[in-house]
């Protein structure tokens, strides 16, 4: 049963399903937990469903609420919880910069706003050619290091305005920094 939370969760034209090697998955992160705590596996089964289609859709919370035998709207619940979770399609890289406290004072937003000059969009935006979507998040928990960016889910810090140039060349030139 799909799941009104608040949101308008995107609903795709066809449907999704797991693959054999996917459902694998799923079943041994139900096996990390007892039987009566399935939803301890919602957060993992999300982030493998937006590693297969991209974002989180109505369709894949469904799909991860039929893969973990819980409730839609639960799942639907920590979907739109976590900013980690792409609710609609994103760019082929998306950049976070935290705008929280620490950050800021440590310059946050003049990285965001170089960010925003150097892959053309605005915070909450994707690039023109696809190449990037950008996100101003909340606290990483790396607050005494910041600013902290986190570019396709590995985390740099600190970034300052004038270090933002050059990553973004990396980024478009593929290179990759080791897992933070
Ligand atoms: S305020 Fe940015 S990591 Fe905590």
């Amino acid at each position: 049963m799909s799941a009104k939370v608040g949101v308008d969760l995107i609903k795709l034209d066809q449907p999704i399903a797991f693959d054999p090697a996917d459902q694998a998955k799923i079943r041994d992160m139900l096996a990390r937990y007892p039987a009566d705590q399935r939803e301890s596996a919602i957060m993992p089964a999300l982030w493998l469903a937006q590693e297969r289609f991209g974002f989180i859709s109505q369709d894949a919370v469904d799909l991860v609420a039929r893969s973990l035998d819980v409730d839609s709207s639960v799942v639907a619940g920590v979907a739109t919880f976590y900013t980690m979770y792409h609710l609609e399609p994103v760019g082929r890289h998306v950049i976070e910069v935290c705008t929280n406290v620490s950050c800021a004072l440590l310059g946050a937003q003049q990285t965001l706003e170089a960010f925003e000059r150097e892959c053309g969009c605005h915070a909450g935006e994707t690039s023109g050619d696809g190449e990037f979507t950008l996100k101003a998040v909340e606290c990483y928990g790396g607050c005494g290091w910041g600013p902290v960016v986190a570019i396709d889910g590995r985390y740099r810090e600190p970034v300052r305005a004038a270090d933002v140039s050059a990553i973004v060349q990396e980024v478009r030139m593929g290179v990759r920094e080791n897992p933070g």
